[in-house]
């Protein structure tokens, strides 16, 4: 297995207990580069392209950037993909449902955009284009591609930094600093743990019925991110407390705030046999685990 990253937001340090896997290999490069992108197709049998300027912080206080690197990365990657016949997995997202907030979204809802010129939209317009591309290749060109809709999806090595809000809320817990809402924290959210997209992603790779479909992948439990706030802090022991801040706070101009946002996962439980194996709380706990030990590790060193 080859992995191309660029580790614009991603660390090596990731990969660093895979370093004994004989058939891993790590290549650092763009997935724009033209040549290399279509060197390591031809070497592979199939490819998950899930490289991309990710973030909700990253993309409003840098719209222009994100969204060309990840229009020209999805274009380089699925032109290689379709000339070299192999199947491709493409990682779109929820927010290409926009603010549509009624209720559990499957796969054919409508997509409510705010404007383009509120930047955080600007994510949603480059993986409406990939998700175009991997269906108008289908279509056209027969390439076996096939799209699937992450919503949050939380784990260990997960990064806060770029927006991500359980390893924020965490490591603001384990610092006992204030936890940090924005908004009022009565926004829902659903989160599955890493382990459990994985498996969704992996079922639909190996299903020759998903080839040219899009599917949801994600949990089905919401929980307001206050809510989520008060967890972290229970799970972890902490002292800290929960402050609120207002959205003109935290983000760059651009920014819109959705109430909600909620999966339908029936495509994919009918085609895979696919189900959450995990709960909010494990994800929580894992992520607290996460990071206690890399505290840990930083002491030692
Ligand atoms: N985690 C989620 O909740 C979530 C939700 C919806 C969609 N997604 C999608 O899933 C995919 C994986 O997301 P993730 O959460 O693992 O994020 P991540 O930040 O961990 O992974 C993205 C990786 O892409 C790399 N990258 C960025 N631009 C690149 C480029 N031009 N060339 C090569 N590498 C590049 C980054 O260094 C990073 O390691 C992304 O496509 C994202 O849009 C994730």
């Amino acid at each position: 297995m080859t992995v191309l990253d660029d580790l614009s937001t991603g660390r090596a340090e990731n990969l660093a207990h895979l370093a004994d896997v004989p058939s891993l290999r790590f290549v650092e490069g763009s997935d724009g580069d033209t040549d290399l992108v279509d060197r390591l197709v031809s070497e592979s049998d199939v490819v998950m392209h899930l490289a991309s300027a990710v973030g909700v912080q990253l993309i409003v206080s840098n719209p222009l950037e994100s969204l060309l690197k990840n229009v020209r990365g999805t274009d380089t990657v699925m032109t290689a993909t379709a000339r070299r016949g192999r199947r491709l997995l493409y990682t779109s997202t929820s927010e290409v449902y926009g603010k549509n907030s009624t209720g559990a979204l499957s796969e054919d809802s409508d997509r409510i955009l705010g404007s383009p010129f509120k930047s955080r939209w600007s994510y949603a317009i480059a993986k409406g284009f990939g998700e175009s591309m991997a269906s108008g290749q289908h279509r056209t060109l027969g390439a076996r591609n096939i799209t699937v809709r992450l919503f949050n999806t939380v784990g260990p090595r997960q990064t806060g930094m770029y927006g991500m809000v359980l390893p924020r809320f965490v490591r603001q817990a384990l610092a006992d600093e204030p936890l940090t809402v924005y908004g009022n924290g009565t926004q829902t959210r659903c989160f599955a743990h890493v382990h459990d997209t994985v498996a969704g992603i992996l079922a639909l790779l190996g299903n020759d019925e998903a080839i040219g479909h899009v599917f949801n992948v994600g949990d089905t439990e919401e929980i307001p991110i206050i809510e989520l706030a008060r967890r972290v802090i229970e799970r972890s022991g902490s002292s800290s407390k929960v402050e609120l801040v207002p959205y003109a706070e935290a983000y760059d101009d651009g920014f819109e705030e959705l109430g909600r946002r909620k999966p339908d996962t029936s495509a994919l439980q009918e085609l895979t046999g696919w189900a959450p194996t995990r709960t909010v709380d494990d994800a929580i706990d894992d992520v607290i685990l996460h990071e206690r030990s890399r505290e840990g590790a930083a002491v030692g060193t």
